[in-house]
């Protein structure tokens, strides 16, 4: 009797049977050519480094260095045919080499490993997103101290629960988000310099018996050292680890900012415009724009919070030292960078481009008896009423307004002596938005002037 379902199984791309499905799991090269040109940078490194000592002759080692520049311009060129029986990149640029050169590129190997090779790859091109993190984390952050400026004294409704709390400036609440993003960037900041030490060298797993010069190699690549354990140059997976859990802390940080964009730019509130170039039309209702931007780098965080578990789980039972799981780590980080890129990119953009209504701001920012700790601040200040009766007066106050349909500076002094007989006439100037914020001049918070000051101090740190 023929199984059917067997033979599915063993049929179309695998017809070829075990060794076909062998070649598919084991390859990498459909993913980690994205490493070309660092594992190239790898090699020149390396031969330059052999031949300095000794191991290999200048001649070969120049023949090397000649061969893998025609192999990155292949590639780079898009004329190099990658092969999934050679695996991945490492073996198939070290195939094309031979072809090219011949017998030196059999001495290119010399005292290194695949697994050091891979562990030096990975971390350049690592290193290389955080640098790109770090420039798109910059111009996100100049866009916002850009609206934060334009915007210092615009007052708009500061939000606990969602619910209307007290007046805040629109320039107080673009630079809670220079605050976050400004840590984001410390932290890739720190990543980089932690993860900044050259596996290269470490060979297999136990060092090598040539002479080799892992400072130089170490130098030549941009590192500050060479990595101090081979068992754990070989092994260590947490400087990609790191970078997934600092992109999916900012990825978090980008997706509360998208959220409050999808908010804000609503028919119910109009805070915001958000520029068609960021936004689309509904095939079906006409009056729609969506903000689908801000609604994707909403869900960014989903993929590369992922990202991060994935790998998490990859990592955490494998004995030393190297592990074929390990090959697992790419496309997670490729994914996520990618994602993280985009994200900053987009998030820019709209920042950019958006519009702050000035009015409907205004308009929302004193509706909700948002002045309403004013008004208790103000008997605590003027009248030496205790806080907690002037919240009960207050509440009371709030009470009413709210049982007329108005709002608290639409009580007359006589509602307010009714239930305080000590409110006077100038209770009204405290009632209003732009007296609220004003006021708000202790460090860090909401006035104006301290919004200016905190744009000063990060125009001065982006320079
Ligand atoms: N493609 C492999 C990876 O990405 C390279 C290292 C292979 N090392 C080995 N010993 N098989 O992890």
């Amino acid at each position: 009797m023929t199984d059917k379902t067997s033979n599915q199984m063993w049929g179309g791309r695998f017809a070829a049977g075990p060794g076909a499905i062998m070649e598919a799991i084991n390859a990498s090269i459909g993913f980690d050519q994205r490493m070309a040109a660092q594992d190239i940078a790898g090699s020149r490194a390396h031969a330059a480094m052999l031949a300095a000592t000794g191991v290999i002759t200048d001649n070969d080692a120049e023949a090397i260095r000649e061969g893998l520049l025609t192999v990155l311009s292949e590639i780079d060129s898009g004329n190099f045919t990658f092969s999934t029986a050679l695996e991945d990149i490492h073996m198939n640029v070290e195939a094309r080499l031979k072809e090219i050169i011949g017998e030196p590129a059999g001495r290119l190997h010399t005292g290194r490993s695949r697994n050091d090779q891979v562990a030096t790859d990975f971390k350049l091109w690592v290193r290389d997103q955080l640098d790109a993190a770090a420039n798109g984390l910059e111009v996100l952050i100049a866009a916002l101290v850009d609206q934060a400026e334009a915007g210092a004294d615009w007052v708009m409704p500061g939000f606990t629960h969602l619910q209307t709390a007290q007046p805040v400036t629109w320039g107080h609440h673009m630079m809670a988000y220079v605050e976050m993003f400004g840590r984001d960037l410390s932290r890739v900041r720190d990543a980089r310099a932690r993860m900044n030490e050259c596996p290269l060298g470490a060979a297999a797993l136990a060092g090598t018996s040539f002479p080799i010069d892992r400072d130089m190699t170490a130098e030549a690549l941009g590192f500050d050292r060479p990595a101090a354990n081979s068992l754990d140059a070989v092994s260590d997976r947490d400087f990609a680890l790191e970078f997934l859990s600092v992109a999916s802390i900012c990825a978090m940080h980008l997706s509360r900012f998208a959220e409050e964009l999808v908010i804000w730019s609503s028919a119910q509130f109009r805070f915001v415009t958000l520029s068609d170039r960021f936004s689309t039309g509904s095939s079906i209702m006409p009056q729609k724009k969506n903000p689908d931007a801000a609604e994707l780098i909403r869900a960014k965080v989903g993929r590369i919070f992922g990202a991060n578990t994935a790998l998490m789980m990859v990592m955490k039972g494998l004995p030393l030292a190297y592990s074929k799981d390990m090959q697992e780590d790419k496309e997670q980080v490729f994914d996520a960078a990618d994602n993280w890129m985009l994200a900053l990119a987009a998030m820019s953009g709209m920042v950019k481009d958006m519009t702050a209504n000035r009015d409907s701001l205004a308009a929302a920012a004193g509706s909700g008896f948002s002045t309403a700790t004013d008004l208790a601040d103000w008997m605590v200040r003027v009248l030496k009423v205790p806080f907690r009766d002037a919240h009960h007066v207050t509440g009371a106050l709030v009470a009413m307004a709210e049982a007329r349909g108005c709002d608290l500076p639409d009580l007359s002094l006589a509602d307010m002596k009714s239930v305080h007989e000590g409110i006077s006439d100038d209770i009204f100037t405290v009632l209003g938005v732009e007296n609220s914020v004003n006021s708000r001049l202790s460090y860090g918070g909401t006035a104006p002037e301290q919004v200016r000051a905190q744009v000063a101090r990060w125009k001065k740190a982006l320079g």
